[in-house]
């Protein structure tokens, strides 16, 4: 099943933020629901307006931050694994590259935020992905090679649900998504990684696309045997583009 992760980052008021959920919940229908799971990832303030939108659908909700920290305590500013737990809330956003350069989020800060989220049964999901420079000098392999290394080499996710989202930092809102076939090359890279720096069981990790997905492109990315889902930005946060992306997956899943 495929999983189609919307990331609406900062672009909705909460107003908005509850109209455009309350319309995906029509438009994610049956044809949808049996090929894949969406995941709708709002402000966290607009959690609790989105939520009752979706609630009764099979629309799941993550969130776009989380605490580094694994214990509750003096973290001005932080937001607890626990309350997403205590919310019933399945996945979070981790190490996005808008959080890495706005926020100077590492890759051992991701690690640090992946062990919460696995302690508190969250689904992560994990972003890594070249910038365009290290891309020109051909190093997107060892990148991404060595960010799997510093984020789950430590961590014990055998027993866990793992999300790794392939996000070029240079594709990311600038309309140029990386090419399919060059996407599917990568992920082949990260799942070797995953299965050299962990030594465990993988078969609950997914690796998904992001980076200028929309309606055009999506199926040429999930057609590729080793994409198992995407991850949209700004395309998830527009009511129309939105609506074209779920009917470009609807149709894709019935050719
Ligand atoms: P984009 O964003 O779809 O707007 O490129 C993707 C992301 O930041 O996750």
């Amino acid at each position: 099943m495929y999983k189609i992760i919307a990331n609406w980052k900062m672009y909705l008021d909460i107003q908005s933020s509850r109209n455009l959920a309350a319309q995906v919940a029509t438009w994610w229908d049956y044809t949808a629901q049996t090929g894949g799971e969406l995941v709708i990832c709002p402000s966290v303030l607009a959690l609790h307006d989105v939520r009752q939108q979706v609630d009764g659908t099979k629309i799941k909700l993550g969130i776009q931050g989380l605490s580094m920290s694994p214990v509750l305590g003096a973290f001005t500013g932080q937001i607890p694994g626990e309350h997403f737990s205590e919310l019933g809330i399945p996945y979070a956003i981790i190490g996005h590259s808008e959080m890495r350069s706005l926020q100077g989020v590492t890759d051992q800060d991701v690690s640090n935020q992946v062990a919460v989220a696995l302690k508190h049964d969250i689904t992560p999901i994990i972003c890594i992905g070249e910038t365009l420079e290290e891309r020109n000098q051909g190093q997107t392999e060892q990148v991404v090679t060595t960010q799997i290394k510093t984020i789950l080499s430590s961590l014990e996710i055998h027993d866990h649900e793992i999300c790794i989202a392939y996000e070029p930092r240079w594709a990311i809102g600038t309309g140029k998504a990386v090419d399919p076939v060059d996407a599917e090359h990568v992920h082949k890279q990260i799942f070797w990684a995953i299965k050299e720096y962990t030594k465990q069981d993988i078969s609950r990790v997914h690796i998904l696309y992001g980076g200028s997905v929309n309606a055009d492109n999506l199926a040429s990315f999930l057609q590729e045997p080793s994409v198992d889902g995407v991850l949209i930005g700004s395309a998830s946060a527009d009511p129309d583009k939105f609506k074209s992306v779920i009917e470009a997956f609807d149709a894709m899943l019935n050719t």
